[in-house]
């Protein structure tokens, strides 16, 4: 059975994607961190070592990155990109607090990785296969605030790269998407916010289960509506 990836498994959303999807008896490569993965997820694939393969990748590391796809060596057909990162809390525009670095470091792991983590793995992808990423409506250029400035440049960045990789895999038969999860009750969202990872994880598998080349290159919500870019 040709393997689903998801990458930042460790915790909140990706951890739930994981936890759903063995659970529907799919076979699962989780990535984590380099270094000893979360006691949450050693507990899942313990309980599922026939189905749940960890995997260390730092998405923020090109080399790392760019040798993934061969340390994977299975054929996969669904790769989730959803490791993600809010560095700057509230931050406008002009806040102090918006550093240079913090903007960089945004890009790198948001916006660029997906791209590169997919590229990385498309040798083992053969049709139909889907490559759905996080993004957020944070990201939306309909969404007209400031505040989190450049988590909000990043995901409007990975919509974009998402939307032409769409463009370029289309005769290949490989379907790519992205979708915002809700705001969900994640280290990342807070304890306030409007969606469980049960209920959240359980839109985005549903999103990736119907996704295919009649409704590639789109933004979708959780409930599988299209969003506006
Ligand atoms: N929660 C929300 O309301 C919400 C809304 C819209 C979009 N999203 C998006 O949904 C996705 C998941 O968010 P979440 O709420 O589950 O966030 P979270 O609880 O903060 O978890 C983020 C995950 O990404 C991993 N990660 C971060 N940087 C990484 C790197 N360099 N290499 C590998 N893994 C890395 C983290 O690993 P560690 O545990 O090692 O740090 C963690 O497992 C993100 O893309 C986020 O932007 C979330």
């Amino acid at each position: 059975m040709p393997a689903m990836i998801v990458t930042g498994a460790a915790r909140g959303i990706g951890l739930e994607l994981v936890r759903r999807a063995v659970a529907d008896g799919r076979r699962v490569i989780a990535t984590h961190r380099p270094g000893p993965p979360s006691q949450a997820l050693d507990d899942l694939a313990a309980a599922h070592p026939a189905k749940l393969r960890l995997m260390a990748l730092d998405v923020g590391d090109p080399a790392d990155v760019e040798g993934f796809g061969a340390r994977v060596g299975e054929p996969v057909d669904a790769l989730v990109n959803n490791a993600g990162v809010l560095l700057e809390r509230n931050a406008d525009t002009l806040a102090q607090t918006m550093t240079w670095a913090a903007f960089e470091t945004s890009f790198r792991i948001n916006a660029i990785a997906p791209l590169f983590v997919a590229r990385s793995v498309l040798p083992l992808m053969t049709a139909p296969a889907r490559i759905l990423t996080i993004s957020s409506f944070m990201g939306s250029l309909s969404y007209a605030k400031s505040d989190t400035t450049a988590y909000r440049a990043s995901k409007a960045a990975v919509n974009k790269a998402m939307q032409a990789l769409a463009t370029d895999l289309a005769p290949r038969g490989i379907a790519v998407a992205v979708i915002h999860p809700g705001w969900v009750r994640t280290d990342m969202g807070g304890a306030g916010a409007d969606l469980s990872v049960e209920e959240s994880a359980a839109g985005v598998l549903a999103v990736l289960d119907r996704l295919d080349l009649s409704g590639t290159g789109r933004f979708y919500r959780v409930d599988g509506t299209e969003a506006p870019w």
